[in-house]
């Protein structure tokens, strides 16, 4: 039987399945909860309860202090439903979130096109990544030789496993070895996560994610995240590739028709644009300001190249966007792909 929770201070309302823990529910439905171990040995993940009955779903090592016992307090990570209950229970936000190093393994590397794989890892059990949807972390490969920052792709809602969009890149060490040596099981250490680009999760305005080739990734984990929370308001996915054969391509083209076809309030649009930075910048502000002129009250999710960014967001204060709602991401990764690129901002 499936009992409901209300998060306090945030309101934040979701599901608990008979046997699952109020942890795993409340990251299912998209909540940066702060949790560790998610195994019952760390004790971070403690709420308070405030009305409701509980019961224990998994052991858990951690013993509760008399003073936490004393306050009410749970460990969530072990805790279910016996009844639909009030819990006092912290959120993250940017920042919030504490530095990790994981070893993670390899379950596969797939090519979505000729020039962007998919690597998909999985951490352990008792030592999964927490993270905000579109923060990035450092990977490291063999042992260490070879390092690279990459947005996390994937929803914070599985924090087991991660996926990361590798575009090919001959001159660039790290992505060699993923498009030729990794294999199943290999080791990938993880460091972070890092950055504030997040999902702000309280706004009620209606959102614009814009993704540029790759900076689709931290885009993809923002979307799903948004999903997940089953926000109401109107969505606009953007995603600029330079040339459908070139570069990095619609390569999770069907992913988004999907999105938009199950959720009404997501539309997707795709766009195809020349090679240039001006032209893939004035091809953006075009075609939002004929979409969406005289609503500027709006978030904005800008993710792509560096050199873009910061034209981008003037030309959409130009076209009366708030400055503080515009977010952004550069690409974290193979910057020898955009030199020319640069020079042509
Ligand atoms: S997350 Fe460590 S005890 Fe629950």
């Amino acid at each position: 039987m499936t009992h409901r929770v209300r998060l306090l201070p945030s309101g934040h309302e979701f599901d608990v399945e008979a046997e699952e823990s109020v942890l795993q529910a409340g990251l299912r439905a998209g909540l940066a909860l702060a949790y560790g171990c998610s195994n019952g040995n760390c004790g971070l993940c403690q709420g308070r309860l405030i009305s409701g009955e509980v019961k224990t779903v998994r052991h858990t090592d951690y013993v509760l202090t008399t003073a936490e016992r004393a306050r009410g307090n749970i460990v969530m990570c072990g805790t279910g439903l016996v009844t639909d209950a009030a819990i006092e229970a912290p959120e993250a936000g940017g920042g919030d979130v504490p530095w990790q190093e994981i070893r993670a393994r390899v379950t596969r590397v797939d090519p979505l096109s000729d020039q962007v794989s998919v690597l998909h890892l999985k951490t352990p059990r008792t030592q999964r990544l927490r993270f905000l949807a579109g923060q990035y972390v450092t990977l490291s490969l063999n042992g260490g030789e070879f390092n690279s920052d990459y947005s996390v792709a994937s929803c914070p809602c599985d924090d087991m496993r991660l996926q990361f969009h590798i575009p090919r890149n001959d001159d660039d060490a790290f992505s060699c070895y993923v498009h030729g040596n990794l294999g199943k099981s290999d080791v990938v250490g993880i460091k972070g996560p890092a950055g504030d680009f997040y999902f702000r999760e309280q706004s009620e305005r209606p959102i614009v994610f814009v993704a540029m080739d790759t900076g689709f990734a931290p885009i993809r984990s923002l979307v799903e995240q948004a999903m997940a929370l089953e926000v109401h308001q109107d969505m606009s996915l953007y995603w600029m590739a330079q040339g459908e054969n070139g570069a990095n391509g619609h390569y999770l083209d069907n992913l988004c028709r999907s999105w938009s076809a199950a959720f009404d309030n997501l539309r997707y649009r795709p766009m195809v644009v020349g090679p240039g930075c001006k032209e893939m910048a004035d091809a953006i502000l075009d075609r939002l300001k004929s979409d969406l002129t005289g609503t500027g009250d709006i978030d904005t999710y800008l993710s792509g190249p560096a050199e873009i960014l910061p034209a981008l967001k003037s030309g959409l204060e130009n076209l009366g966007w708030a400055p503080e709602r515009v977010f952004t991401e550069p690409l974290r990764h193979n910057l020898s792909l955009h030199r020319q690129f640069a020079r042509d901002c």
